[in-house]
Formats: C-alpha cells, sequence, structure tokens
C-alpha cells in the first residue's frame, strides 16, 4: 500500500530546473535512499514534499490524500516530519523541551509526551544532557536531537536530509540503530545521505536524482551499479 505517492512534481528557479518531472511511489514500511550529486534537487524536493516550497507541477499524496499546497504544520499533522540538512533546534531551549515543543505540535498530552521524549532521549544516547541548552549541544547531538523530535509521535513518514552529515561515528551509528530498528517496526523512512556505505547498509530501495530528476530507481545496490548513476557522480551536476 503507497504510503508517499509523488506524481510529475516540478520545481525551477529562474531558468534552473531544481526538480523536474520527478515520480516515484514509496509503499508503507519501506526504508528508502535518496541520493545523487551536490545540486541534483533532493533538497528542494524534501522542500516540497512537506510544503515548505510549492511546487509549479505536479502531485503528492500522503495515502490517500493528495498534500501539495498544504502548509507544512498541516502536513506534519498528517503524519510526514521531517529533518533539515542544516539543523533547527531552538537553541535557548533545554533538548527536553525541543522534543515536548514538538509533542505538542503534534498535539500529545504533557504526560504522553513527557514519557515519549524520555524514551527518545534514552533511545537516541541523550539523556545525560536533557537539561541543557539545545544550542549548548554538540553539533552531533544536535542533529540527534532534530531528528528525535521527528519520532514524538510515530510518523506515517520520516524525510531525513543528510542526517549523519558531519556526526560522529558512534553518533552516526546511534541514528542507524534507530533507523534499523524502527524499519524493522514498520516506520517508513526516505532517507537523503551522501553516505555511500551507509544508505547500502541501511536502504533496500535507492532513487538517484541528477539536474534535478530521478535518474535511477531500485535495489540499492542495483542503482549504484548503474552507468548513469556513476557518471552523474563522475561528470558532476549536469552529467546523464
Ligand atoms: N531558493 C533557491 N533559489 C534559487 N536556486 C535554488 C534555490 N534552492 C535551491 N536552488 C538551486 O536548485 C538546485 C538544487 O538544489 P538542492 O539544494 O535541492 O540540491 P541538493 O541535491 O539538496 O544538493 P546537496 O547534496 O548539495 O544538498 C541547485 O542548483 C541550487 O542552487
Ligand atoms: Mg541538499
Amino acid at each position: 500500500m503507497s504510503c508517499l505517492a509523488v506524481s510529475n512534481v516540478s520545481r525551477a528557479f529562474g531558468g534552473l530546473r531544481a526538480v523536474d518531472r520527478v515520480s516515484f511511489d514509496i509503499g508503507r514500511g519501506e526504508l528508502v535512499g535518496l541520493i545523487g550529486p551536490n545540486g541534483s534537487g533532493k533538497t528542494t524536493l524534501l522542500n516540497i514534499l512537506s510544503g515548505h516550497q510549492p511546487a509549479e507541477a505536479g502531485e503528492v499524496r500522503l495515502g490517500d490524500e493528495a498534500i501539495q499546497g498544504l502548509r507544512p504544520e498541516r502536513i506534519a499533522a498528517r503524519g510526514l516530519q521531517r529533518m533539515f540538512q542544516l539543523t533547527r533546534v531552538f537553541r535557548r531551549m533545554s533538548a527536553l523541551d525541543n522534543l515536548m515543543t514538538a509533542g505538542r505540535a503534534l498535539g500529545l498530552a504533557h504526560p504522553g509526551a513527557l514519557a515519549r521524549a524520555g524514551i527518545l532521549l534514552e533511545e537516541l544516547a541523550l539523556s545525560r544532557v536533557s537539561d541543557l541548552d539545545a544550542g549548548q549541544l554538540s553539533g552531533g547531538q544536535q542533529k540527534l536531537l532534530e531528528f528525535g523530535c521527528c519520532f514524538m509521535s510515530p510518523p506515517r513518514i520520516a524525510l531525513l536530509d543528510e542526517p549523519f552529515a558531519a556526526v560522529h561515528p558512534a553518533m552516526k551509528e546511534t541514528m542507524a540503530r534507530f533507523i534499523r530498528a524502527h524499519h524493522a517496526d514498520g516506520q517508513t523512512f526516505l532517507v537523503v545521505s551522501h553516505d555511500m556505505p551507509v544508505i547500502v547498509e541501511l536502504c533496500p530501495r535507492t532513487i538517484c536524482m541528477n539536474a534535478g530528476a530521478v535518474i535511477a530507481d531500485g535495489p540499492t545496490r542495483t542503482v549504484l551499479n548503474e552507468r548513469s548513476v556513476i557518471e552523474a557522480y563522475l561528470g558532476g551536476a549536469g552529467a546523464a
């Protein structure tokens, strides 16, 4: 059953086709990697899916509902949660309060949110720093915190934009362990990353974009061995 269906979605900036007629379907419970050279349109696509930027054309369906054109809060309330490439946390709020704020935005009652935040802090090895301001956490811990905010209420799909970038290997493994465990429980993910070993290890399926378009979509090892994918990486943005 389809969780997220993207049909012919496009977005240009001036003459640049940042996202060019992108279509794919993600089934419930899938863990899908999204790769592509710098500037290939991955973040712009995520911005469209989460409502942070409008698409010029195309349709996005979450379950059986069309969500394109809805505001980000409405899309988040429907169960699409995302993490940003440039970390976004409330720096002058404690780590715990960041999670509680995410929970409140999702309509969780205080006791439930507190219990859930405690579990997430434990699972993400952040319990020790839960009372520190998020701005005092290390870059990696801030990423883990933002990651945790996506899971205050299990989302229908989590879109993660470069969750492992500039994160210490131990924290990267904490995040990967979380993704593996929750995927095993049926959680759906779309993970953007330039970290090929992690993509290979985590994602059974991978989509590759180049110059705004999807150039490959299938089993991860097959995609990584496709000529067009290798050429896109070797040739830089614009190669096809
Ligand atoms: N607001 C904007 N205005 C103009 N051009 C933009 C804007 N946002 C993105 N672009 C351009 O669109 C293209 C796609 O950018 P995007 O950030 O989606 O790529 P990406 O695949 O996420 O790259 P990276 O791997 O470096 O994060 C780039 O050429 C970028 O410069
Ligand atoms: Mg990006």
